[in-house]
């Protein structure tokens, strides 16, 4: 959605800039949100206003990897517009030059660095029952497998354990995730959510399947703030497939009515499975914007040995950071992108790196304590299955740092102007 390109300032006018832009325009930017600019500065600006001054230094740096992506007309051509279509997504999900997929990663970083600046968002997951009411084909809880443990962590335990994460590690935002289990009725999670909230600022999200419009709206009452809540795929007849208990319109619906109830949603599909195209792919980023999601969470498939769908091949690194880069690209450019625990699954050493160099923004930790954490076996192998919170906590971290960044001291959730917990930031602290 933004072109960022630098633009020199020519003369300041009061709060406003006249600038040249890099794509030879002279136009006027408002620069309210940066006095200090000057003539002879650099600015990225996104509507009109001005973004991020940059020292010429840095703006030589950009203005360098800028004349590398011309020499791409294609790749140059996406960059520069407002709004992606179809056929240019297409694009970007099938280039298949390394270097031009390298400049695709840095666009998108680049794009990440200027609406979020050099902060990840670390959040944390709680999984508090593995017991689920569906059979989804590609999952591990799936009803029918009677070859796990299963699990339910009573309320005070989930209060308990949500509430030292807070309280202890600063985590600023939990998700509490569940298989489809009724067991804890609405009032129990209205209960947790207002334990869990009870003197402590703290975003929760809830990732308890399909529970039907008034239950949400207990929920948000109660102070839940977000939602994850993946729509898996935009292809309803593969939705089908995989699905025998759920049904794609109701999914959506679901996703339609949370955003109305004015939950932060999170959702979006799981990558690698078999009869998805890349049309399909595309069209899951398009379903992500008609959405308005707030977050993109995006799943990549991993077989389990005790599902239908054993003997596929399951989704690959580089389709997923792909599939981020064009993400960053094609939505709203300060839409949060966490890295994917199955993701860091199949690569262990490399995906993070590589994903939060490519347009992500975010980690997701696990909290859910180890005595359980191995039965929560969606998927096997799942990254950092046996590690302590600790040990997650310093690693995050050090990825953090070797990248140059730093984890989001404030909520990465807050709304500036209202001091409220309500919402995002337009650009984490
Ligand atoms: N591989 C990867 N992700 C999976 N999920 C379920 N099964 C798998 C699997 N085998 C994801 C789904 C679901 C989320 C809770 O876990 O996308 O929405």
């Amino acid at each position: 959605m933004c072109i960022a390109l630098p633009a020199k300032i020519r003369e300041m006018r009061g709060t406003k800039a006249l600038v040249d832009s890099y794509s030879g325009l002279r136009r006027e930017i408002d620069c309210a949100l940066h006095p200090e600019a000057r003539a002879g500065d650099y600015l990225l600006a996104y509507g009109g206003r001005a973004m991020k001054l940059m020292a010429k230094a840095e703006a030589d740096e950009l203005i360098a990897l800028l004349n590398q992506v011309a020499g791409r007309k294609k790749l140059f051509d996406i960059i520069k517009k407002g709004k992606l279509g179809f056929d240019d997504i297409h694009y970007l999900l099938t280039i298949t030059d390394p270097e031009e997929v390298r400049l695709l990663q840095r666009e998108a970083d680049r794009l990440r660095e200027v609406f979020l600046r050099k902060t990840v968002c670390v959040h944390g997951v709680i999984e508090f029952s593995n017991h689920c009411a569906s059979n989804c084909a590609y999952c591990g809880l799936a009803k029918s497998n009677g070859s796990i443990v299963r699990y339910r962590m009573e309320p005070d335990e989930i209060i308990s354990v949500a509430r030292t994460a807070v309280a202890d590690l600063g985590f600023k935002m939990i998700v509490l995730q569940s298989g489809e289990d009724e067991f804890y009725d609405d009032d129990t999670i209205v209960r947790i959510v207002r334990e869990i909230r009870k003197g402590r600022s703290v975003l929760i999200f809830l990732s308890v399947g399909e529970r039907g419009e008034t239950a949400y709206r207990k929920f948000r009452e109660a102070g839940a703030k977000g939602v994850l809540f993946r729509f898996e795929t935009s292809d309803g007849a593969l939705y089908r497939q995989l699905h025998p208990d759920s049904d794609h319109k109701e999914r959506l619906r679901h996703l339609k009515f949370m955003k109305t109830l004015g939950f932060l949603v999170a959702s979006g599909p799981l990558l690698g499975l078999a009869g998805q195209t890349i049309a399909t792919l595309v069209n899951d980023i398009l379903l992500m914007r008609e959405l308005k999601i707030d977050m993109a969470s995006i799943g990549v498939f991993i077989p389990h040995k005790e599902t239908p769908l054993s003997s596929e091949k399951g989704g690959s690194v580089d389709t997923t950071v792909r599939f981020i880069a064009a993400t960053r690209m094609a939505l709203s450019p300060n839409m949060r992108i966490p890295i994917a625990t199955s993701l860091e699954s199949i690569d262990t050493d490399n995906a993070r790196l590589i994903a939060l160099a490519s347009g992500g923004n975010s980690l997701m930790l696990n909290l859910t304590p180890l005595k359980y954490r191995r039965d929560y076996s969606i998927y096997p192998g799942r990254f950092g299955e046996n590690e302590s919170v600790q040990s997650l906590v310093d690693k995050a971290q050090d990825v953090v740092k070797s990248l140059g960044r730093r984890v989001c001291k404030g909520w990465g959730t807050r709304l500036k102007v209202q001091e409220s917990a309500d919402e995002f930031l337009p650009v984490c602290e």
